[in-house]
């Protein structure tokens, strides 16, 4: 089947935190924004119209791999041009993953206004089917008292060396702070977390229940019990809650922000986003305990469920290597290989179309934006160095990889003693703590660390490429109305 959004985007006002009223972006008028629904082989159809009148745009279907179809992977300076204000753009592919996505728009430093929505792919054949009565989303996210401009003009600045990140007012939870969830006594939920949040962790968990883990970014995974999970930006769990018999007593359910994250802790901070299972609706609803300690579980012990074993023997290797520093101008950036991205002026894709046999040269597409020539199916290791301090959640486009490995934190450079997994994880987002092991942007998914370059392209298979993808014209009319080069680089 075909579904189809016509999605206007515009300033909205809402107040989501109950503390301020405040312009965010929505859609056809809506904030919260839609969901986008598909079944497993739909085709998605979704004609954005930009109203916003003063900021370009995109939209991202984060986790969606765009086989045969990156032009319609939605990133501004990758694979198109931005919408510009009154411009129009219609985003069209299939889907042949089942799980749980999101979208966002991926016009830099721009969905945390708002501009950020589940994308849910439901699957006939799912290996947990009859195992659940009902499924329910739940989104948490950081949310900010600033509009997103303001935050990032201090952020990346000289009065800003050391790189401080915005510091957010509130947790959300389905973009409210009082969420209350009526459900059956008895009944099994599957509950589709997802993190669309800017730049916050999540710690997760219900009170008085257990979790199964089934589903992790699209991937299942064999059944496994959690009392607390910690949900990156852009990660999504499902699990499945079983409702206990009793109703004499509603719970609570939590998403606490990862206060490690931030510089500085304001008293004004509101880490706590709430929601209520309702089991009796004349009873209270009980304040949650709050926790001195997370004792999560390790995602590195998951296991998909059709068994996809460690990749190898490796094609091609190599090293990215995290650092935050100052550009010599006084702010503070992030750089892989003492790279910060600069996004090129032609889209990275448009380059590799129209670049002939220098598609495989990867100084055409510009040194600043990180490229990496990758061969189709190729098996490809990133050896990922953190030299930060922080954390930092690293996503790639068009793909979910296998996460080998994780050492502990402050373990060092990776010098190739790690164990691998036999059948390892994998996902499309994954926390790096300290290291790890077609075109598509592979960058650190805290928003504010994407703005300030922490990019690489991988540029796959280029020409291959070449014979199979044409343009939309509308895509290309998009640029050419802002006088952007379709061609060349
Ligand atoms: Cu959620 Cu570059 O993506």
């Amino acid at each position: 089947a075909t579904v189809t959004y016509d999605f206007n985007i515009t300033w909205v006002t809402a107040n989501p935190d109950g503390l301020l009223n405040r312009p965010l972006i929505g859609i056809n008028g809506q904030w919260p924004v839609p969901y986008i629904t598909a079944t497993v082989g739909d085709r998605v159809v979704v004609n954005v119209l930009n109203q916003l009148g003063n900021e370009s745009t995109s939209l991202h279907f984060h986790g969606i791999y765009q086989n045969g179809s990156t032009e319609m992977d939605g990133v501004t300076g990758v694979s198109q041009c931005p919408i510009q204000p009154g411009g129009s753009f219609t985003y069209n592919f299939t889907i042949d993953q089942p799980g749980t996505y999101w979208y966002h728009s991926h016009e830099t430093a721009q969905y945390p206004d708002g501009l950020r929505g589940p994308l849910i792919v439901n699957d006939p054949n799912s290996p947990y089917k009859g195992q659940y009565d009902e499924e329910m989303v739940l989104t948490v996210s950081d949310w900010y008292h600033d509009e997103i401009p303001k935050l990032m003009k201090s952020f990346i600045s000289v009065t800003n060396p050391t790189g401080a990140e915005p510091i957010p007012k509130s947790a959300l939870m389905n973009d409210t702070y009082n969420l209350t969830t009526p459900i059956e006594p008895g009944k099994t939920y599957m509950f589709r977390i997802i993190n669309v949040g800017a730049f916050a962790g999540q710690y997760f968990w219900f009170e008085g229940h257990t979790m199964t883990i089934v589903e992790v970014d699209g991937i299942y995974t064999e059944a496994a019990e959690a009392d607390l999970i910690y949900i990156t930006a852009a990660q999504r769990y499902s699990v499945l809650v079983t409702m206990k018999n009793d109703t004499s007593t509603n719970y609570a359910y939590v998403g606490s922000m990862d206060q490690s994250l931030f510089d500085t802790v304001p008293a004004s901070l509101n880490p706590n986003g709430t929601g209520w299972l309702v089991y009796d609706d004349t009873a209270p609803l009980p304040t949650p305990a709050l926790l001195d300690t997370f004792n999560e579980f390790d995602d590195f012990t998951l296991i998909p469920t059709d068994g996809e074993e460690l990749l190898g023997p490796v094609d091609y290797s190599f090293n990215l290597d995290l650092k935050m520093d100052n550009l010599g101008d006084g702010a503070n950036y992030a750089f892989f290989n003492d790279i910060t991205y600069v996004r090129p002026k032609v889209p990275t894709l448009y380059t590799a179309l129209s670049a002939g046999d220098l598609a495989n040269n990867a100084t055409i597409y510009g040194i600043n934006s990180n490229p990496y020539i990758l061969e189709h199916n190729d098996v490809i290791e990133i050896i990922l160095n953190n030299n930060d301090t922080g954390k930092h959640p690293f996503h790639l486009h068009g793909h979910a990889f296998q996460a080998a490995a994780r050492s502990d934190k402050d373990a060092g450079k990776y010098v190739g003693n790690e164990t691998f997994a036999a059948v390892p994880m994998r996902r499309d987002t994954f926390m790096l703590t300290q290291h790890l092991a077609r075109i598509w942007f592979f960058h650190c998914h805290i928003e504010w660390h994407l703005a300030s370059g922490l990019i690489a392209t991988m540029i796959e298979a280029p020409a291959l490429l070449q014979t199979t993808l044409s343009i939309p014209p509308s895509h290309l009319d998009v640029c050419t109305a802002q006088n952007i080069p379709t061609v060349g680089n």
